[in-house]
């Protein structure tokens, strides 16, 4: 036999740890990457496969996992309120969000979910702004979509004293306020982001704005504090037209693929024992997929 592709050679043995990502499409998911990463620098015994799984097959296929033996999935678009339905038990943070990226089978057979993104935005900031204070200032946040969801959570778990929200749909910030229901959301008209700047500790874009292939994301920063730190969950690119006006003007800059990083962080610690770092070498080993 050949072993010179030995790079590519995985070895399990009957005792393997499975987990997988399940998307429809999946293709584009940058988790087996990853996650698979991780398996190797800490020399774990398990795997993480992409698992393509159309929508009228969800439920059927994550009880079919269980059954398999699996410890975990992560779950991506379009799946992420579907799973809501199937866990037996959620998190409170899930619950409060609205939504499940994590499942993990425990050994009793129940079907357990979670929500990891606003776990993984707080700790993106705390790595790459490590004098972020959440309880400084308010949070300027932009969107109303289900990144947005888990992000305001997360900053009011953090004991953000303020968050002003704003977004193009102001009926969908309205209703966004409603549903989570905390005194500390204001929800401000998307074209009065000026009025809000000058005191924010804090500005996040959840918006797809300023991605590859969208339109720019239009904000003129003059009025914001020096000492704001502004951060966006678009990765692609790293650099977004957000960042770079911000970095410009002296502001600390924290970019969205850190966020992607420590969100697959819990499920990785639950399925296969470590609770794996984010490093350098990581972030270019993820960034590799797009460019290859
Ligand atoms: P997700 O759930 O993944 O966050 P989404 O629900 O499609 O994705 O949300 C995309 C966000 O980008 C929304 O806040 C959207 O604003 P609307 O609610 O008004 O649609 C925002 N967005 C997208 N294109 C926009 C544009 N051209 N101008 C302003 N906001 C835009």
């Amino acid at each position: 036999m050949d072993f010179s592709n030995s790079d590519r050679l995985q070895t399990l043995s009957g005792t393997s740890r499975l987990a997988g990502v399940m998307g429809w499409p999946v293709a584009h998911s940058k988790s087996p990457r990853l996650q698979g990463y991780w398996l190797a620098k800490y020399g774990i015994d398990g795997t993480y496969m992409p698992l393509p799984v159309a929508p009228e097959n969800f439920a059927s296929a994550v009880k079919s996992l269980r059954d398999l033996g699996f410890a975990g999935v992560n779950v991506t678009i379009p799946h992420k309120q579907a799973v809501f339905d199937v866990c037996d038990e959620l998190s409170d943070r899930a619950q409060r969000i609205g939504a499940v990226n994590t499942v993990t089978f425990a050994d009793d057979g129940k079907i357990l979910g979670d929500n990891t993104d606003g776990f993984g935005f707080i700790e993106n900031l705390r790595q790459n702004a490590p004098e972020i204070d959440f309880t400084r200032g308010p949070a300027i946040v932009l969107g109303a979509g289900g990144a947005c969801r888990a992000i305001i959570v997360s900053l009011l778990d953090e004991n953000c004293p303020e968050i002003r929200l704003l977004n193009r749909t102001k009926a969908r910030a309205d209703a966004l306020a409603d549903e989570i229901k905390d005194p500390r959301i204001t929800v401000v008209e998307w074209d009065r982001i000026d009025h809000c700047l000058e005191d924010a500790a804090l500005l996040v874009n959840t918006t797809s704005l300023g991605m590859v292939r969208q339109p720019p994301l239009e904000i003129d920063l003059a009025g914001l504090a020096k000492q704001a730190i502004v951060t966006d969950i678009v990765y692609a690119p790293l650099k977004t037209g957000l960042l770079a006006q911000a970095e410009g003007r002296g502001n600390s800059v924290v970019d969205g693929l850190g966020m992607l990083l420590h969100q697959a962080r819990p499920g990785f610690h639950r399925w296969f024992g470590i609770d794996p770092v984010v490093t350098p070498e990581l972030r270019d080993f993820v960034l590799g997929t797009s460019q290859e």
